[in-house]
């Protein structure tokens, strides 16, 4: 038996309680077995929650890019490592061998290095979904360059306060982006956003819309001639294990975005592990993942795990439903796709869509279909069983987040069976504990409370770039000595998890996490807006859309109530990106508080869900009456 790959349930709980019993002779003999290093580890783990501090595989040496792409060559060196579905159908797929991800990623590193980056330094990734994005990923990690990738649906601002909270010097975009029928200019906002980004020295731009673009003299460089002059070797950058990798920006409930710290050694372990056993990936299989690379998803899944594991992978530039809603499925029967990993969201929206769209697709290749980013309703979860898998492939339901770097609780296919709504058990290495809201840990099944994590794993992140402080605030301090999740769970009769949904004050709409006070702060800015304040409400294909209660000053008043909401939302495309638009926006003259003048948010979820009639004690409120006037007007 191998600990590295799991097969059958028997396997599983084996392996899971030697994980519990003794975690660093578990990950060791994985680290072990499965990687290659440079230096061995003094000491597998050395961690103290309360700091918190946590190192993994300390005083190693390696580069991850080595696991993810030297060590291939030899036997692997013609498999398709990246493959890569241009948004446009009738443009040709690319199949980049791993020898090919080789020759680009050490091309990439060098022109990095020509640059004046070196180890440490931060490199800010605003790409599209094309080959680069994840070239340039690894070309960083080749140097030892810390990336932190923006997801390009972001706003100038949003993307000008994440180069600035991590001092990015340099800047990786494109000439613009393919979405769909869209041609978005991403270098028009990577401009806007460099007016207020002192720190960036230099710009290097992809060709891929061939859009005309404005160069800055001494700052923009088109990328392709630098490469074409640049060297086909660089050497792999010995890095510690618990050097950083990169940044990853998350919303948090309040204030700024939160910049989670990756390290090398025990990401890469995990994310390549979870990987193998989650998606019981075999050599010749091709794999599918969704996301976007600019989301822990597309970090962890489409690029390192698939890659340390000699993957094929698959990276797709467009959108469901373009040109077609039967795009995911012409691309499944093209490249014969085996596993298939999306977020509830599309199926939901694809789901809406006429079956046959499905149904006119060769659809015998996948063998595992997986969901991640939010709960999945059990009609989804039937419709993606009985149309997609047929009733043959089992469903990996995989929870975690971007702060956990891999998936925590999830099915390992053909090993856990499953049942809908339930991610189920978790991963060997993890060690789930559910707490009631007084900080006791709740012993047995069929309890539900707030989900924590006992015991240090290898891809936690490791703190917030430039706020240790923070990151003890936020994930270890509601209870001492475990990992907070923020979200709320349920373990059943027979020990399965199922995750109810966040806590706090986090909504994801879309599968994508968003802070409730960022978004306020965007609209507060509105000259006409006095106060705001966002719940979410729950939506058939979102899963959680955003209801706005907003206060007008008496200028505002004046104004005509549909042209306010459209501006509210264009401050808000503009403060944060379209992802985070309100669906309903009610003017109201107050909302309810309490008497410290705190908003009392749990009364307006209530509202803004339609659930009047179950509001609670509401005699504790400053104003009470301002509860009853909020329900008359309501959307
Ligand atoms: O609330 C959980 C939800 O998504 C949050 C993490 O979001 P993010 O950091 O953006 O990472 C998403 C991709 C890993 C979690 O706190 N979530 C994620 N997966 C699931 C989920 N909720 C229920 N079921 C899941 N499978």
């Amino acid at each position: 038996m191998s600990n590295y790959h799991i097969k059958n349930l028997e396997e599983y709980f084996q392996v899971y309680r030697k994980s519990v019993r003794d975690p660093e002779t578990f990950w060791e003999e994985i680290a072990e077995e499965n990687f290659v290093w440079q230096e061995r580890w003094q000491q597998v783990l050395d961690f103290d929650l309360t700091v918190p501090r946590v190192n993994w595989f300390k005083g190693a040496k390696l580069n991850i890019t080595e696991n993810c792409i030297d060590r291939h060559l030899y036997a692997h060196g013609s498999k398709t490592a990246i493959l890569f579905e241009p948004n446009d159908p009738s443009e040709t797929s690319q199949h980049i061998t791993y020898k090919q991800l080789h020759k680009r990623v050490c091309k990439f590193a060098n022109v990095l290095k020509d640059q004046g980056i070196k180890k440490g330094d931060r490199v800010c990734i605003y790409l599209p979904m094309i080959p680069e994005l994840a070239v340039a990923l690894l070309a960083c990690a080749r140097i030892g360059a810390i990336h932190s990738v923006v997801f390009a649906g972001f706003s100038a601002t949003a993307l000008s306060t994440r180069i600035n909270d991590c001092d990015c010097t340099l800047v990786v975009t494109s000439d613009g982006a393919f979405r769909g029928e869209k041609t978005i200019d991403l270098k028009a906002i990577v401009d806007e956003a460099l007016g207020s980004c002192k720190g960036v020295k230099s710009v290097l731009v992809v060709k891929r819309t061939h859009s005309e673009i404005p160069m800055v003299e001494n700052r923009d460089m088109w990328l392709q001639p630098l490469l074409d002059s640049a060297s086909n070797h660089c050497e792999p950058e010995p890095m510690d294990a618990e050097d950083p990798l990169f940044i990853l920006y998350t919303s948090g409930s309040t204030g700024k975005p939160k910049g989670m710290v990756h390290t090398t050694a025990g990401y890469m372990v995990y994310s390549a592990y979870t990987f193998k056993n989650v998606f019981q990936y075999r050599e010749k299989d091709v794999y599918w993942c969704t996301a976007d690379i600019g989301w822990i998803t597309g970090h962890s899944y489409i690029v390192y795990g698939p890659l340390a594991n000699a993957a094929t992978t698959v990276l797709f530039e467009g959108v469901p439903s373009y040109p077609d809603w039967s795009r995911f499925w012409a691309i499944v029967e093209k490249h014969k796709v085996n596993q298939f990993y999306t977020a509830p969201t599309a199926i939901r929206a694809l789901a809406k869509e006429r079956l046959d769209f499905a149904e006119n697709h060769d659809l015998s290749s996948l063998k595992i279909l997986g969901t991640v980013g939010e709960p999945i309703n059990e009609e989804a979860w039937h419709w993606y069983n009985d149309n997609i898998g047929k009733k043959r492939c089992p469903i990996v339901d995989t929870w975690w987040q971007t702060e956990t770097g891999g998936i925590m609780i999830s099915p390992i296919p053909h090993a856990t069976p499953t049942i809908p709504t339930f991610a189920t058990l978790p991963l060997p290495g993890i060690q789930p504990a559910l707490m009631d809201e007084i900080g006791n840990e709740l012993s047995g099944n069929s309890v539900s409370g707030r989900l924590c994590i006992r015991f240090p794993w290898p891809s936690m992140a490791r703190t917030i770039w430039g706020d240790h402080q923070r990151y003890k605030d936020t994930y270890f301090s509601a209870f001492k000595g475990y990992y907070f999740t923020g979200d709320g769970a349920l373990r059943d009769t027979t020990g399965y998890y199922r995750i109810t949904g966040r806590v706090d004050d986090v909504i994801i709409v879309s599968g994508h996490n968003l802070g409730t006070a960022p978004i306020e702060d965007a609209i507060n800015e509105h000259p006409a807006v006095a106060e705001s304040a966002i719940v979410g409400f729950p939506h058939k294909i979102k899963g959680n859309a955003l209801y706005g209660f907003v206060i007008l000053k008496e200028t505002g008043e004046q104004r005509d109530p549909a042209n306010l909401r459209k501006e509210i939302n264009q401050i808000i495309t503009e403060h944060i990106g379209p992802i985070a638009k309100l669906d309903k926006i009610q003017f109201t003259k107050g909302l309810p508080k309490t008497r410290s003048g705190k908003i009392m948010r749990r009364i307006l979820r209530k509202i803004a869900c339609g659930e009047t009639d179950r509001l609670g004690d509401i005699s504790t409120l400053l104003n009470p009456e301002v509860v009853d006037a909020i329900i008359e007007d309501v959307l």
